[in-house]
Parts: C-alpha cells; sequence; structure tokens
C-alpha cells in the first residue's frame, strides 16, 4: 500500500523520483506525488498513475537534487489531488511522504486543529506533518529529533521521507510495520518501498527495522537510530536483485512475463534442495527445528489471497503425505478470533512480499503464543522472514503484476519440498514413494513449458468466445479445489467478472441454481481419483446447458466428448497437479482480461503488497 522513493545527493532528483515511483507502483497507484527541493520546496501531484504525474510536471523540472515521491492506495480520503501526497506543514516548511496508516490520528488532528493548524487534506498524514512542525518549534530542535519524537506519539504502522527547507541538506527515512530501504551511494543516498528503484544506482542497501529511522546528509553521513534514541550500527547488504528481473522482457505485461517464467521460478524454488536420485530434501533453513516440526500436534496455515490458496493445497499435501493435522487461516479472521495455540502447534506463514500487515500480526500473535513460527516467503529480507524463527524462501523473482501468479506455484513448489521433507523424516510415506514424487517434482518446470506451450492459443481462442459472459462458476475436487478458488480469484482481480470457486461436489447445494446457457463453468478435472465423480459434476452442469471448460489430463478421453471446450495438461502424481492445472487458468484471466481492454498489470482498486490491516 504505497509506495515511496527519497533521493539526496548530487544528481537531479525528479527522474529518479519518478523512474523509482514507476517500479513501486504495484503498491499502488490511485495518485501520485513529487516535492523537491530547489530554492524552496516545489510540488506536482496528480490523482492517477505515475505517467499522469509524469505528464504535469514535464518541463517543471528545476533540477533539484534533493527530493521524495509517492504513489498511494488511498485509506484515508479519497484518491485525489488534496490527498495526494506529499504533505506540508504550514507555510510549506516540513514536506512529509508517508505509506502505511497513522491509528491515532484523529485525536492528534483534533489537538492541532485546537493549535491552529489548517488542514488541507483528509489524510492521516497530514496530522504527522504538523505534529512533527508544532514539535520542532515548541522544542526548538533538529527536525530529526522532532521527527523521532513525533514517531513516538503515533500508533499505526508508517514508512515515512521527510525534509525541511530550513536544512536542504538532509533527508530523513523512519519505518514500523511498513518497509523502507536505504541505498547508500557516493555521497548519495536513496529511501524506498524496496529496493527496485535503488538497483541502479547501488547495490548496497539497508533495510531498516521496525522504530529504525535513517539520518542522511548530502556529505555523506548516515545515522541510524530507533526512535527510543538508541543509535545502532547500520548492517550493509549488498543487493543480489538484477535489473533484468524487474523489467518487462518484451513481453506485454508482467503478468504474461510471470506466467511464462514458472519454468524457471519452480526450478529455482526446488534447485539445490531436492535429490530424488539420493532422495533427499535439504531444507536448511528448517534443521534447527526438526525435532520440534516433526513432533508438532498441528500445523497452521496462515496467509492472505493467493498465498491463503497456497496454504490450501499445502493442507491436501501435508496431511496426505506427512499424516498431520493442518488447519488453514485467513491472517485476520485467525488473529481476531482468540484461537487456542499452544508451544506444540508450528504455525507457517505464506507471503509473496513478505510485508502484509494481517500475516504480520497473525505470527506476532502466534509466537507469543509460544508457537514456532516458519515463513515462506518470496521477498529476500522483507519483514515475515525477518519475524520468522526459521523457514523456506521461494525463489521466484520478483513479482511486479498485482495478481500473482509464479509467487503461487513457487509458494505451492515450496510447501511440496515440506510436506515431502517431513513425511520422509517421519516415515509416513515409503522411500519409493517419496522417490516417485520427487522424480515428478523435478519434471513440472518441463511440463509447465509444455503446458504453456500448448494451451497459449487454444486458450486465446476460447477466451474471445467467453470474454463477454457476466459471471463464471470453477469448480475443482480435492487437490485442485484451491486450484478452482485460484482461478475464480484470478479472473476476478483482473477483468472483474464475477467468479466463484465451489468443491466441485457442493456445487449441488446452490451454486446450481446459478447455471444456465450463460454461465461458463471452469472444471478442474486432471485428478486421478474422483474421477467419475467430476464426470457426474461435469453432466450435472450440461444437464442444466451450462457451458463447460474442462482443464483434463492429456490422456483423457471421456470428458473431451462431453464438454464445449477442453484443454489438456501433462499427466503427473495428483498431489502435483495443481501446478499443472494453475497454468491454463492464469492464461485464461490475463487473456480475457486484456480483451476486455483491463489493465492487468495494475488491476482497480488493488495493491500488490498490503500494509494496512
Ligand atoms: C494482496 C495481493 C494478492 C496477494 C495478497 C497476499 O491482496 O493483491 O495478490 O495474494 O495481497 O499478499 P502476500 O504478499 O502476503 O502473498
Amino acid at each position: 500500500m504505497c509506495g515511496i522513493v527519497g533521493y539526496i545527493g548530487n544528481r537531479n532528483a525528479f527522474p529518479i523520483l519518478i523512474k523509482g515511483l514507476k517500479r513501486l507502483e504495484y503498491r499502488g497507484y490511485e495518485s501520485a506525488g513529487v516535492a523537491i527541493y530547489s530554492k524552496e520546496i516545489n510540488t506536482d501531484k496528480e490523482a492517477g498513475k505515475v505517467a499522469d504525474l509524469e505528464r504535469v510536471a514535464e518541463g517543471q523540472d528545476q533540477g533539484g537534487t534533493l527530493g521524495i515521491g509517492h504513489t498511494r492506495w488511498a485509506n484515508h480520503g479519497e484518491p485525489n489531488y488534496k490527498n495526494s501526497h506529499p504533505h506540508y506543514s504550514e507555510n510549506k516548511r516540513i514536506v512529509l511522504i508517508h505509506n502505511g496508516i497513522i491509528e491515532n490520528y484523529a485525536s492528534i488532528k483534533a489537538e492541532m486543529i485546537k493549535r491552529g493548524y489548517v488542514f488541507n487534506s483528509d489524510t492521516d498524514t497530514e496530522a504527522l506533518v504538523h505534529l512533527i512542525d508544532e514539535i520542532q518549534k515548541n522544542e526548538k530542535c533538529e527536525l530529526d529529533e522532532a521527527v523521532r519524537l513525533a514517531l513516538n506519539e503515533v500508533t499505526g504502522a508508517y514508512a515515512i521521507a521527510v525534509f525541511s527547507k530550513d536544512n536542504p541538506d538532509r533527508l530523513i527515512g523512519a519505518r514500523k510495520g511498513s518497509p523502507l530501504v536505504v541505498g547508500i551511494g557516493d555521497k548519495e543516498f536513496f529511501l524506498a518501498s524496496d529496493a527496485s528503484p535503488i538497483i541502479e544506482y547501488t547495490k548496497n542497501v539497508i533495510y531498516l527495522d521496525d522504530e529504525e529511522m535513517a539520518i542522511m546528509d548530502r556529505d555523506g553521513n548516515i545515522t541510524v537510530k530507533t526512535i527510543q534514541n538508541v543509535v545502532k550500527t547500520p548492517y550493509i547488504q549488498e543487493l543480489e536483485l538484477k535489473l533484468e528481473a524487474i523489467e518487462k522482457g518484451g513481453y506485454e505485461h508482467f503478468m504474461l512475463k510471470e506466467i511464462h517464467e514458472q519454468p524457471k521460478s519452480i526450478f529455482d524454488s526446488v534447485r539445490g534442495r531436492l535429490d530424488a536420485i539420493k532422495g533427499i530434501v535439504r531444507l536448511g533453513g528448517m534443521s534447527e527445528y526438526e525435532n520440534r516440526i516433526l513432533k508438532a500436534d498441528r500445523i497452521i496455515i496462515i496467509a492472505c489471497g493467493t498465498s491463503w490458496h497456497a496454504g490450501l493445497v499445502a493442507e491436501y499435501l501435508f496431511e496426505d503425505l506427512a499424516r498431520v493435522l493442518v488447519e488453514v487461516e485467513y491472517a485476520l479472521e485467525f488473529r481476531y478470533r482468540n484461537p487456542v495455540l499452544s508451544e506444540k502447534d508450528v504455525v507457517i506463514a505464506i507471503s509473496q512480499s513478505g510485508e502484509t500487515a494481517d500475516t504480520l500480526a497473525a505470527m506476532e500473535l502466534a509466537k507469543s503464543k509460544g508457537c514456532l513460527v516458519l515463513g515462506v516467503c518470496n521477498v529476500v529480507g522483507s519483514s515475515i522472514p525477518r519475524m520468522s524463527h526459521a523457514g523456506c524462501y521461494t525463489h521466484a523473482g520478483p513479482e511486479i503484476g498485482v495478481a500473482s501468479t509464479k509467487a503461487f506455484t513457487a509458494q505451492v513448489s515450496v510447501l511440496t519440498l515440506m510436506a515431502l521433507w517431513m513425511a520422509h523424516k517421519k516415515g509416513t510415506i515409503s522411500d519409493g514413494r517419496f522417490r516417485e514424487i520427487a522424480t515428478e517434482l523435478e519434471n513440472i518446470p518441463s511440463k509447465i513449458q509444455k503446458t504453456l506451450e500448448h494451451c497459449d492459443a487454444q486458450v486465446k481462442y476460447i477466451s474471445e468466445i467467453l470474454k463477454d459472459s457476466n459471471n463464471f462458476l470453477y469448480l475443482g475436487r480435492g487437490y485442485n479445489f484451491p486450484v478452482a478458488l485460484e482461478g475464480a480469484l484470478k479472473l476476478k482481480e483482473i477483468s472483474y467478472i464475477h467468479a466463484e470457486g465451489y468443491p466441485a461436489a457442493e456445487m449441488k447445494h446452490g451454486p446450481i441454481a446459478l447455471i444456465d446457457a450463460e454461465m461458463p463453468v471452469v472444471v478442474i478435472a486432471n485428478n486421478q481419483s474422483a474421477y467419475e465423480k467430476i464426470i457426474s459434476n461435469i453432466q450435472e452442469v450440461i444437464a442444466r446447458k451450462g457451458r463447460v471448460l474442462a482443464i483434463v489430463s492429456e490422456d483423457d478421453v471421456i470428458i473431451e466428448g462431453m464438454a464445449e471446450f477442453t484443454i489438456k495438461v501433462p499427466q503427473t502424481e495428483e498431489c502435483l497437479s495443481p501446478l499443472l492445472s494453475t497454468i491454463p487458468l492464469q492464461l485464461l484471466s490475463y487473456y480475457i482480461a486484456t480483451m476486455r481492454g483491463c489493465n492487468v498489470d495494475q488491476p482497480r482498486n488493488l495493491a500488490k503488497s498490503v500494509t494496512v490491516e
């Protein structure tokens, strides 16, 4: 939610900020703004995308070398001009951008109004900038001290960048709950919500921790301290991120690029961890807690959105292979319903971004109850892996399209490794069975490649026929029930078509009432078990004139003769079948959305990294 960038040094700040904001647009794209110091603080803001801001600001860049920029996902106040960041204190003295929510903003605002401050926006952020101003005036201190004192008075989440025209040689950043990275160049500093705006200027970064602030001067000095005023020795890390990974590489959209990257992202996520011939899974991150994991009474999986669907696939995997009880929870529901937890529970938090506020809060609760908390995360150095006791990264590479694709299949692959590891160690599957599944997991990248090559044109053709439907139903059984949910979510997210996912057998308890000749029903039917039952479900749809699109195994002949459309995917182990059946559903949502003229990489109202509750 919201992307922030900042720069201080000798270069022209404007192009750095605009380019950085474009890279951070996945975090929000409802309005954008920059403030740059050049004799005074100049601001450009615009409701809409960063490209709209760029157009408005064209020709107005006065060459300042200190500046901050913001791309917004609105929480307090409509995404219009007045609510766009940056926000000012009185007389445009201090300027600030913010990602997060100041939860006690209403009381701060009331107090500031009482003291004569005039508010120009409906945002929570403006309360913070006036508070900093008020403190600085009262305490007669430096801006960084006023920021520190103000942050001690706010509750909620923030990543902020702030400077003042009284000291245009200093840029200040601080974070709690929302991410903030500092890039260190030669007498220059960058601030950003993630490393993507920084990568082409420097590889040296500091990931700030919660309640830490960075005070950066134009002469190359940086101080990192906590808001409790404890000075820290900053840990400077070298970025591994490559520039190509965050560019479209010839594809029309990031989403399509990311769909096509799945053979590689799964290969990278499994590589070095699995040796099917030797019959070994190595999960270095978890070995320290091996005993505790193997003795767990229960595994509780917490996640949101697509990651929650990966968690549902994991429920089938862990129960089926490792014979351990699993519960899958929406992070926010879990957090607020006083769950029964004990030290014998292992909690797995799944997240692409590693910054989802609900998941982080649920992890915190689980830790406070003594649970062992493992993370499955894609973004290295993000908050979720840092808060976990241990875990496994997915190596999907940066995912930029807001609708998650390659992160989902990478999560499922890593969770499969975890289930196999546990099953093997516990002896709940035989060595032979372990090797069969492991061998097949190694084959999955090439089978995905084959799926992509074989079904792309066919999915495009089907999308053309079905693109004007108002509703879709997705049905799946067993391992492919979560795939039905994920397929429906993808379509909703990017094409704005109403879609629901259901267990196929549950259709008769309600959704069947919706079926008529206008209703496409996507049936995921590449399971070997329950095959006849899936055929019965398909017949029930056909009997009511529903239009069936079935995802089937390559050797299928029966369903092919029944369904209006069939898409074939290679045969595989049933427990791995979600990794293949997901692919045509991702393409289906992509093509339908593009044919309807939707912005697939930045769908309306959504953001990729949800750092607010
Ligand atoms: C948002 C995104 C989804 C994502 C969910 C969880 O809603 O739009 O694509 O699945 O957050 O995000 P996480 O980063 O925790 O996986």
